[in-house]
């Protein structure tokens, strides 16, 4: 049975992975009306994922005899400005997460529930991988700079980066 302040921990976390699929879905319809076609599929594959990992937390709570709960989101902006301060913004706002991820672990050890402890270690190493496939994107979003050719080349790999790392994990 979780307890009070750690059910509460929980749903914040989903609560964040929930408004996390609706500003990479915000940003995918972006990308695509600016006929980014590649960058879109990467943003609502990430989207996706996004929405997996708040459903894991909804089950696990449930399970443990808690009450996940499902509320209401805040609006993420529409308008991104350019493709690289699309990915800054997808760099930092995982940043984000895996702050809110590290006080949730602490949480845990506070209550000593070491199932929900054990639970979230996919989490802790999920964002790692998050973490570095954000740098990895930044980085060849540097070497192209304002270069056209470069940027119609990324946009046709970076979905590849996607199928890439789904084959790597296949769980998230
Ligand atoms: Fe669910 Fe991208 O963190």
């Amino acid at each position: 049975m979780l307890s009070k302040k750690l059910e509460q921990a929980l749903n914040d976390q989903i609560r964040i992975e929930a408004e996390s699929s609706q500003v990479y879905l915000s940003m995918a319809s972006w990308a695509e009306v600016k006929g980014l076609e590649g960058i879109a599929g990467f943003m609502y594959a990430h989207s996706d994922e996004e929405r997996i990992h708040m459903l894991k937390l909804v089950k696990y709570v449930n399970e443990r005899g808690g009450h996940a709960q499902i509320s209401e989101l805040k609006a993420p902006k529409t308008d991104f400005g350019s493709f690289q301060k699309l990915f800054q913004e997808l760099y930092e706002h995982e940043i984000f997460v895996s702050e809110s991820i590290n006080e949730l672990v602490h949480v845990t050890l506070q209550e000593k529930d070491y199932a929900t402890h054990n639970f979230l270690q996919w989490y802790v190493a999920e964002q790692i991988e998050e973490e570095a496939l954000a740098r990895t994107i930044l980085d060849k979003i540097n070497l192209i700079g304002n270069d056209k050719g470069g940027l119609y080349l990324f946009d046709r790999d970076v979905q590849q980066i996607t199928v890439e790392s789904a084959a790597a994990n296949p769980q998230a």
